[in-house]
């Protein structure tokens, strides 16, 4: 006889913590404290319709399809990006040991009232980036009768990419959105670069221009836009990705390009990036100031400063390791032109 299993429903008594803004109040956001009863299962939307439905119908808040497919629902649960109709409640009250949780809008955008943030200036920054497939002649066929066929190995390319739902969370978890406004952001950088590698587009130069006019090299590389995504894009690495194709594509004459080849060239040299020398090989003739600052900076704490940098052990290692990375990139190259 098989064995009934009965689900184990916990219940907590949490307070609820929610950030509040009204436009046109006299204060500034504030927060308000709601107790609710969490059950193993209730998501953060069912715990804020909950508030709304039985403590403070003002409670105001985005959410759509209750599905994680709309992308509308976008919340900070202890700091952290959550979609609320998908993320539980009660296992992140475990998790911080503390019958208590915040919940705030997201953050990098202006707060229209309570929970609701303005995503209009993520859609600004997206627009600028083409995100449509722009006709490649090549390989749309004359009839419309007839398919546009792509391979496996190059659907393959962004396929993932295509499962984006524009929710934010990256955008709201971004470390240089939040020093540098006109940033780009994660998600229309892999929106871009989804476009910019199908083979049906033809305008993926318009579109590297307009991701270095905002900032593709801006990104420091912190992975947490990786971490917050409820469909797992990896922004971070399409980002890196865009990199690429830009200096495949031949733009080298960019800070963020110049700073990529000197690392590489460096390790392979040296062992180690040439750090003392790297402000003047990244912005030319201006990097010596920094380089001046740094080196007084040194002298006062009774420090020599050096401008040569000493070959590393294992150097070797590495020169092969490059050499053999250049073989199978040109390798690959021969085979995609074939
Ligand atoms: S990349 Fe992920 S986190 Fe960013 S908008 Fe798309 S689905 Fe949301
Ligand atoms: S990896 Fe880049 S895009 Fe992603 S959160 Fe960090 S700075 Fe932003
Ligand atoms: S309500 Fe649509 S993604 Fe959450």
């Amino acid at each position: 006889m098989t064995e009934k299993i009965t689900p184990i429903r916990e219940k907590m008594l949490a307070n609820i913590r929610i950030q509040r803004f009204t436009p046109g109040d006299d204060r500034s956001s504030y927060f308000d404290n709601f107790k609710v009863q969490v059950e193993t299962g209730m998501t953060v939307l069912e715990v804020l319709r909950h508030i709304k439905n039985t403590q403070d119908s003002t409670l105001t808040f985005r959410a759509f399809c209750r599905s994680a497919i709309c992308g509308s629902c976008t919340v900070r649960v202890n700091a952290n990006s959550v979609l609320a109709c998908s993320t539980q409640l009660l296992p992140i009250i475990k998790d911080f040991g503390k019958a208590s949780v915040t919940i705030t809008p997201m953050a990098n955008l202006p707060v229209i009232r309570d929970l609701v943030v303005d995503i209009d200036p993520v859609i600004e920054k997206l627009a600028k980036m083409h995100p449509y497939l722009m006709e490649n002649r090549e390989r749309i066929p004359e009839t419309l009768e007839q398919e546009s066929l792509m391979s496996k190995k190059e659907l393959k390319q962004f396929d993932s990419l295509t499962d984006c739902i524009l929710c934010g969370a990256c955008f709201s978890a971004c470390s240089t959105v939040k020093v540098d406004e006109t940033y780009a952001g994660p998600l229309t950088i892999a929106k871009a670069y989804r476009f910019s590698i199908d083979p049906r587009d033809s305008f993926r130069g318009m579109r590297i221009q307009a991701s270095m006019d905002q900032g593709l090299w801006s990104c420091v590389q912190c992975r947490k836009c990786l971490k917050v995504c409820p469909k797992d894009i990896r922004p971070a690495d399409s980002i890196r990705q865009m990199r690429r194709i830009a200096i495949d594509d031949g733009i080298h004459d960019t800070a963020g390009s110049r700073r990529a080849k000197a690392y590489t060239d460096d390790v392979e040299k040296f062992g180690q990036v040439n750090k003392p020398m790297l402000p003047v090989v990244v912005n030319g003739t201006k990097g010596w100031t920094a380089i001046e600052a740094g080196e007084a900076a040194l002298e006062k704490h009774g420090l020599a400063p050096t401008r040569q940098v000493c070959t590393l052990p294992g150097q070797e290692g590495a020169a092969k390791i490059y050499a053999k990375v250049r073989e199978i990139e040109k390798k690959e190259k021969a085979r995609e032109q074939q």
